[in-house]
């Protein structure tokens, strides 16, 4: 008996050692809920419907689209879309006549023959989707249109692309992926912040095991809007901020924490907890510029978002359009080998293990109590430049749009949908991104309480492992 329990002793400790870092840690710690969280319902999947994970349709040499949507973010998306090869644009929607006018001015100028316009009705856009010579329906209006669009147009037998963010209700979250999955059609968000400079460096670098066992995750919306207040279609913007709690705009700091910790590739986010200040600026704002009364304005001026996954880690969520500050995402990546940061200051933190002499001679004199010096950063940038921005860096940084990540952007759906290959984002990215306007909401009015995030997957998260761009091979 005592050699029997000594081997099972020997074999435990074996098996501790031959487990992978994460499993190791999973095994630690779980942490049991004493209160009671809060739920929301998770649809059944309908029988005969099966998951997107993964999705591959058929090569197109030619990708035919349509744009809905050309107010402030539309036309640049319009002028990307010129220098992208073996795209046809088709069509052009909106309410306003003279907003799709200055659009087929951005295809003439680029020598491109003109679009079908579209225009002069809230339904001019199911003219557009109801059309067989289009295969990609590109989304950029207000965000209470996204999911009626998108659903219409995956219905009518195109894929979509929509701006951030794509949905704004767990009905509409649901319904979303249930026709993508029933229409097995690809559904992406737009999050362009995935593919800034420095951000898709980290993640290479994250995915080499630069910064060791990542175990917390940031980023954030920081973004005083009240000179742009005035601008958007029908006031839509403040409107949606007037009538909601919560972070209404998570996805720019949701997109790259989330694609750091390989969420529903190998994690999932089991729940959250959400607080906010009162409003103070943008109630100023509406009293004493716009003279209206600010009574009931409901969204906090800073609202903070904690969130912890299945395997225990932690991403930390932030969202500001009202306070004078610095435009900030965040965006922080923390190992146990080391640190990343985008915002004050971009920056590098590592133990000395992690760098060699390729990137610095002195390597061995490196430690993760300061950011390594600006030359040991660059090297490290350098090395670890990610395949995409090699391929793409000169011409994104002149097509522009954000600095040339929105670029990035267009042209690996395009390049994805050409080759017949898996989106970088699928319907399931954009549910869980786009999950905290409406969780964190349900959170902040019943006292901050934890929420729990649906496994939008319904059971298939650790499919995939872990998450990689695809190419062609
Ligand atoms: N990813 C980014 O960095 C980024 C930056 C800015 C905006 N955005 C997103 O882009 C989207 C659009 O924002 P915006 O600033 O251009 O807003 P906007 O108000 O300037 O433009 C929205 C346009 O949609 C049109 N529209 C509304 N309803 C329509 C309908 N039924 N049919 C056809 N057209 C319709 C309006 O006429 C308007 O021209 C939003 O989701 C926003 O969050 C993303």
């Amino acid at each position: 008996m005592k050699k029997l329990v000594y081997s099972l002793f020997l074999f435990s400790l074996m098996c501790n050692f031959t487990l992978p870092l994460n499993a190791q840690r999973a095994k630690v710690r779980k942490t049991e809920a004493k209160v009671k969280m809060i739920t929301t319902p998770v649809p059944v999947r309908p029988a005969g419907q099966k998951d997107v994970l993964g999705l591959d349709t058929p090569k197109m040499d030619v990708v035919r689209v349509g744009f809905i949507g050309l107010g402030m973010r539309g036309p640049g998306a319009v002028s990307r879309f010129t220098y992208l090869k073996g795209v046809e644009i088709k069509g052009l929607c909106d309410l306003h006549a003279d907003r799709v006018e200055k659009c087929q001015q951005i295809l003439k100028k680029a020598g491109l023959p003109e679009a079908t316009g579209y225009s002069g009705s809230e339904d001019a856009w199911k003219k557009m989707c109801d059309r067989k010579d289009i295969d990609l329906i590109y989304i950029a209006t207000d965000w209470k249109h996204h999911a009626e669009m998108m659903i219409y147009a995956m219905e009518h037998g195109k894929h979509v692309a929509c701006e951030v963010p794509a949905a704004m209700t767990l009905k509409e979250i649901w319904d979303v992926i249930n026709t993508a999955e029933r229409t097995q059609k690809h559904c992406m968000q737009l999050e362009n912040c995935v593919y800034d400079f420095f951000e898709l460096t980290t993640l290479n670098m994250a995915q080499k095991g630069v910064f060791g066992d990542i175990l917390y995750t940031e980023g954030s919306y920081i973004h005083n809007l009240e000179e742009f207040w005035p601008s958007y279609e029908g006031d839509w913007r403040l409107k949606y901020n007037k009538e909601h709690r919560g972070d209404v705009y998570a996805t720019h700091g949701m997109g790259p924490a989330c694609q750091l910790l390989d969420i529903h590739r190998g994690d999932k986010m089991n729940y959250l907890v959400s607080m906010d200040s009162d409003p103070v600026s943008i109630p100023n704002y509406i009293k004493n510029v716009r003279k209206e009364d600010p009574n009931g304005f409901k969204n906090g001026q800073h609202t903070m978002t904690m969130i912890r996954t299945e395997k225990g880690k932690t991403i930390h969520i932030q969202h500001d359009v009202a306070s004078p500050r610095p435009y900030s995402r965040m965006y922080q990546c923390t190992g146990t080998k080391g640190f990343a940061q985008k915002y004050p200051v971009e920056g590098y933190a590592l133990q000395s293990s992690q760098v060699d002499s390729s990137i610095t001679p002195n390597h061995e004199d490196l430690n993760s109590h300061s950011f390594v010096p600006t030359e040991v950063k660059d090297a490290l940038m350098k090395k670890y430049k990610h395949p995409i921005h090699v391929e793409l860096e000169e011409t994104a940084k002149k097509v522009g749009g954000h600095g040339g990540m929105d670029f990035i952007m267009d042209y690996r759906l395009i390049y994805c949908l050409q080759n017949g290959l898996p989106l970088d984002m699928d319907v399931y990215d954009l549910a869980e991104w786009c999950c905290l306007a409406p969780l964190t909401a349900i959170s902040i009015e019943n006292g901050s309480a934890p929420v729990a995030i649906p496994d939008f997957t319904r059971g298939n998260w650790d499919k995939i492992k872990g998450f990689r761009h695809a190419f062609a091979k």
